[in-house]
């Protein structure tokens, strides 16, 4: 029955590390091919090897494989599932493209830590490679597949694919303003260990890739760089909106780019109009060095964003030298106390005086207090010693791209409440 409707999964590797730019030119041409052809499906890019599920009428199928196994960019080209299926899992894209790391692969259940062994996908077992196409095929990084929706295949393939499901539709990169950007957001939760609930999700610019937040902002220049953080806030918002992320968002101003109170406000009050998103559910974090930059010009900002109901952190607190001075001129709804000063706390006498004076001062002037950058229980139990409950930090949760499933408090194994409390509610640094 050449023209039943089947699935063809293979993995291989890639004769030498493909660049982005190479990598993108591929997904280009076969998202083209496919869609002309009526081939659907997904092709995942990690660490050097590929796995790719291509959909479509068996004896297409059949001769694409033929080509794609000849391409010289690639190797060990190993068939691992062929069969028919009832219906396609990709009928909405004509090639999605993902780029994952081993350790996000791992996360996917099945895999143990597969890929973090140092196994490739083009060591992939026929058993975990059915496991990682239904993580993709059930939705798990669905969001972070680029690609087109296929042409309407031609009348003499059978098995044309289905219409685009609405609900299924890749996301354009855009703002919801109609704007399109060329970035997205990670988020890290922060954790009130004594609520035992989800505190905060602090946004974390990333390429639409997941690059680094790096790579992002030195793809903007000076000048650009205050719209460009405006752009930031914009979106952080949409895609917090469009995934449906509970609780308050806290969204960083960018090194160095000029707080303008009207510029940045605006762009917030019409990005949260514009997705219904609460007011009362942003943080905006500014550095301290920012806020000393010019303390008038920052307090007057400050101003305006409290006014709209908009609160503030101080990001890296204990980091620059104005440290506890900074406080006694402004005092921040939230202070978030610099990494360096966590790091290896337990053993480190200076640096338990400082955080210890940090904390007090914070519980003094009624400042919610949380610690970031935590990594290990050592770090975690010095500060829970001194009151603090709220945290962020690798012990708890890595940044999570957009498509990952919610964060799960691991001593419980229950998904995080919905946040509707203001910070003041769980008492920031105040004693347990
Ligand atoms: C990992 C990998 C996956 C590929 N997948 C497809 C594919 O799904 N469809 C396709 O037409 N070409 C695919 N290609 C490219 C083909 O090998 C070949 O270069 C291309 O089909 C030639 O297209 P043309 O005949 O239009 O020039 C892939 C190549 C590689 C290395």
């Amino acid at each position: 029955m050449p023209n039943t409707l089947a699935h063809l999964i293979y993995s291989s590797a890639a004769t030498r590390p493909l660049s982005r730019q190479e990598l993108q030119d591929l997904h280009a041409k076969v998202e083209r091919n496919n869609a002309a052809r009526g081939i659907t499906g997904m092709l995942l890019y990690a660490n050097g090897s590929f796995f790719q599920v291509l959909e479509g009428p068996e004896a297409t199928l059949e001769q694409l494989f033929a080509k794609i196994a000849a391409d010289p960019r690639h190797q060990r080209v190993t068939r691992i599932i062929q069969e028919s299926i009832p219906q396609r899992a990709f009928a909405d894209w004509a090639m999605g493209f993902s780029q994952l790391e081993a350790f996000e692969l791992d996360q996917i259940e099945g895999m143990g830590d597969f890929f973090s062994q140092g196994h490739t996908l083009a060591q992939l077992p026929a058993g975990r490679a059915r496991k990682l196409l239904e993580a993709f095929a059930k939705g798990r990084w669905r969001s972070q597949l680029q690609g087109m929706p296929p042409q309407p295949a031609p009348a003499s393939s059978l098995a044309a694919p289905a219409p685009r499901a609405l609900d299924k539709a890749p996301q354009a990169p855009g703002n919801g303003a109609g704007e399109a950007v060329d970035f997205s957001f990670a988020f890290q939760p922060i954790v009130d260990v004594l609520a035992r609930r989800v505190y905060a999700h602090e946004a974390l610019v990333r390429g639409l890739h997941g690059e680094p937040a790096s790579e992002v902002i030195a793809r903007h220049s000076a000048p650009d760089l205050a719209a460009f953080d405006a752009a930031c806030r914009a979106q952080a918002i949409a895609v917090a909106a469009r995934i449906g992320l509970p609780g308050t968002l806290n969204i960083n101003i960018l090194p160095n780019a000029v707080l303008d109170p009207v510029v940045g406000l605006d762009s917030t009050l019409a990005a949260a109009r514009r997705h219904a998103f609460a007011l009362e559910r942003i943080v905006i974090e500014a550095t301290e060095s920012e806020a000393i930059r010019d303390l008038a010009h920052f307090r007057r900002t400050v101003d305006a964003y409290h006014g709209a109901g908009i609160r503030f952190a101080i990001d890296d607190f204990g980091a620059g030298y104005s440290g506890l001075n900074l406080l006694s001129e402004f005092q921040p709804d939230i202070v978030k106390l610099d990494m360096l000063l966590v790091r290896g706390i337990a053993a480190h006498g200076p640096r338990q005086a400082i955080a210890r004076a940090i904390v007090q001062v914070c519980v003094d002037l009624g400042i919610d207090l949380i610690v970031e950058g935590v990594e290990t229980l050592d770090e975690y139990a010095w500060f829970r010693d001194q009151g603090v409950r709220l945290f962020q930090g690798y012990l708890f949760a890595r940044p999570m791209f957009e498509g990952a499933p919610p964060f799960v408090l691991p001593e419980h194994g229950q998904a995080p409440p919905e946040q509707t409390h203001r910070p003041a509610d769980t008492g920031g640094a105040s004693a347990a």
